[in-house]
């Protein structure tokens, strides 16, 4: 196939694209910058920069600022939203223009969609989100992607769990002080944190790409959700590490405010339902063996 990929220099969008290259895709990145793009694939800064090219099979947006690294200021906030929503309607407004258009498009969301009700009720693709920034930010995401759906391109809206991976996300964040047995729970430790391997999110995303029976959304979550707690004790017994510790919610707010609030102290149990259905086999259904393989 021919695949145009938005942030397909990220921490996923790398991974996928080189096991899309081995699979012998061919791939245009865009980028804001070209030189991250690593071959085959073409890089290219603008859409414009496409034009003459043949047409492509698909369209896979992974592009966002990152999310989870700092606090929410009003700037970043705008950032946010705009790397998501403004690209996404760009890529739609381009697809428009296109006299051959792609058949498929694969979308990132998260989560986050559920939004921050505290709940230990299973949550499936079926239910609703709330005023949340993260909720909102989610729907307003996959909507401009939906949008594809309308000019009849099969569309797929993946909301994405906690991925994790060797080499980014959030668990590279949390090993330095983990493998310093600096680990531990953060607030309650009762919030869910709905995980996912990254080698099954590639799947994932080839399954959508090949199935024409995929679209709309997809909780991309593995088949047994932890909570903060379970995750600490997990990741602390696979390093042979104690996790004594505990952040207090008030001094995460404190340090994180509204992005601590909704991203470390807020997360709802969700069900990879949609998956199931279709039969999908998780290469890794356990928290332990996917920390096992990770580190
Ligand atoms: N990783 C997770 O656990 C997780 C969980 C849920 C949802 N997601 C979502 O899935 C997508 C991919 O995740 P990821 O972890 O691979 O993200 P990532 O490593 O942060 O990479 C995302 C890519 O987005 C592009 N980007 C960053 N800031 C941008 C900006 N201001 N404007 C336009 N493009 C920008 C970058 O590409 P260039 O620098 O090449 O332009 C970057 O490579 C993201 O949208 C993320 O929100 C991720």
């Amino acid at each position: 196939m021919r695949i145009l990929v938005a942030g397909g220099t990220g921490f996923i969008g790398a991974a996928l694209c080189a096991r899309l290259a081995d699979a012998d895709h061919q791939l245009a990145v865009l980028s804001r910058d070209v030189l991250r793009v690593r071959e085959p694939a073409l890089g290219v800064a603008r859409l414009d920069d496409l034009a003459g090219q043949p047409p492509w099979d698909a369209v896979l947006n992974l592009a966002g600022e990152p999310i989870a690294d700092k606090r929410w200021s009003t700037a970043r906030r705008s950032r946010i939203r705009s790397s998501r929503i403004d690209l996404t309607e760009a890529l739609g407004d381009w697809v428009r223009r296109l006299q051959v258009r792609p058949r498929v498009w694969v979308n990132a969301s998260a989560v986050g969609y559920y939004g921050i009700a505290e709940s230990d009720e299973p949550v499936t693709e079926a239910a609703s989100g709330d005023d949340s920034f993260s909720s909102r930010l989610c729907r307003d995401w996959e909507q401009a992607a939906l949008q594809a759906e309308t000019l009849g391109i099969r569309t797929c809206a993946l909301r994405l769990g906690i991925v994790l991976g060797p080499d980014g996300g959030a668990l590279q964040r949390m090993l330095p002080a983990f493998r310093l047995g600096l680990g531990g729970r953060l607030g309650s430790g009762r919030q869910w944190m709905p995980w996912i391997h990254r080698e099954d999110v590639l799947d994932i995303i080839e399954r959508c790409l090949a199935n024409p029976h995929l679209q709309g959304p997809i909780n991309c979550t593995a088949p047994n959700p932890v909570t903060n707690r379970e995750f600490t004790r997990t990741l602390g017994e696979v390093l042979r590490r104690p996790t004594p510790a505990t952040l207090p919610a008030w001094a995460v707010r404190l340090l994180f405010g509204q992005m601590g609030e909704e991203l470390l102290l807020s997360g709802r149990r969700v069900e990879p339902q949609r998956l199931r259905d279709t039969g999908y086999r998780f290469r890794f259904e356990r928290l332990e063996s996917a920390l096992a393989d990770l580190v």
